[in-house]
């Protein structure tokens, strides 16, 4: 049986004032699958993340999300759907503890407190953070702000989960760890969208890559027919590497 697609937007776009930040994007998530957004700094990745969770209303195109239009669902309900993403900058509440942080993602989604205590305690573990629980946020390193971050997301128990520079600003010996936590959530059926700069990191994790420019897709395919994509090599991956 051919792979259902999960997510699906159609000539997606955002214009702010002058400037087309997202530009007729057609994207194709397929279920289960690791799928990375590359692209050059203001390409235009995180404004789609916006769009596909809501936050942004798009100018012009639709998204279409487990068979269902939900172009102009609000974030809550998009939620709801099964959508969640985590920030490029994390903003945990800094003296709120990590179960309380967590507790809030998962109170976004579902209203029945046995429920949400289930979810915070499952996802806790789940991210390495269980001796953590009681630290108040502002007290976490950079390394496990991002567990935070992952836990707060997957609180509401999403089918597809955009993850925004996961790599940043973490340690080398760290990105391993991560690298696992990731590749463990898709193997429980999690789909997932993962914006990274680190080429190696997304390498390893990315079953596809789609490559912005300029707002614009450029390409689409694995790791290895992006980097032989004349026009990408040219944009990013040689000046990567110069
Ligand atoms: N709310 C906004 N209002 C106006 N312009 C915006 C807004 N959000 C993003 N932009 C602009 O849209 C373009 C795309 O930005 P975006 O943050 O999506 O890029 P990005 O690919 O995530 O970049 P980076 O790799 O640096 O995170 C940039 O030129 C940015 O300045
Ligand atoms: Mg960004």
């Amino acid at each position: 049986m051919a792979q259902e697609a999960l997510l699906r937007t159609h000539g997606l776009t955002m214009r702010f004032d002058g400037l087309t930040a997202v530009d007729g994007v057609d994207i194709t998530l397929r279920r289960g699958e690791i799928h990375a957004l590359l692209g050059p700094n203001g390409a235009g990745k995180t404004t789609l993340f916006n769009l596909i969770a809501g936050a942004l209303r798009p100018t012009a195109g639709s998204i279409r999300f487990a068979a269902k239009d939900v172009t102009a669902l609000r974030p809550d309900r998009r939620c709801r759907a099964g959508i969640a993403r985590t920030f490029q900058i994390t903003q945990p509440f800094a003296r709120l503890t990590v179960e309380q942080n967590v507790m809030c993602g998962a109170l976004a989604r579902f209203s029945s407190m046995r429920r949400v205590r289930e979810e915070v305690q499952g996802v806790i573990d789940a991210v390495g953070l269980a001796a953590k629980r009681e630290a108040p946020a502002g007290t976490l390193s950079t390394g496990q702000r991002k567990r935070l971050e992952l836990a707060r997301a997957l609180a509401t128990a999403p089918s597809l989960l955009l993850i925004d520079e996961l790599s940043g600003g973490i340690d080398q010996p760290s990105l391993p760890a991560l690298e696992a936590l990731v590749r463990g959530l898709n193997r429980d059926g999690l789909t997932v969208l993962m914006i990274d700069h680190n080429l190696e990191f997304v390498g390893r994790l990315a079953q596809r890559v789609s490559f912005l420019a300029g707002g614009q897709l450029l390409a689409e395919g694995t790791m290895a027919q992006i980097h032989a994509h004349a026009a990408v090599r040219d944009l990013y991956l040689g000046r990567a590497r110069a």
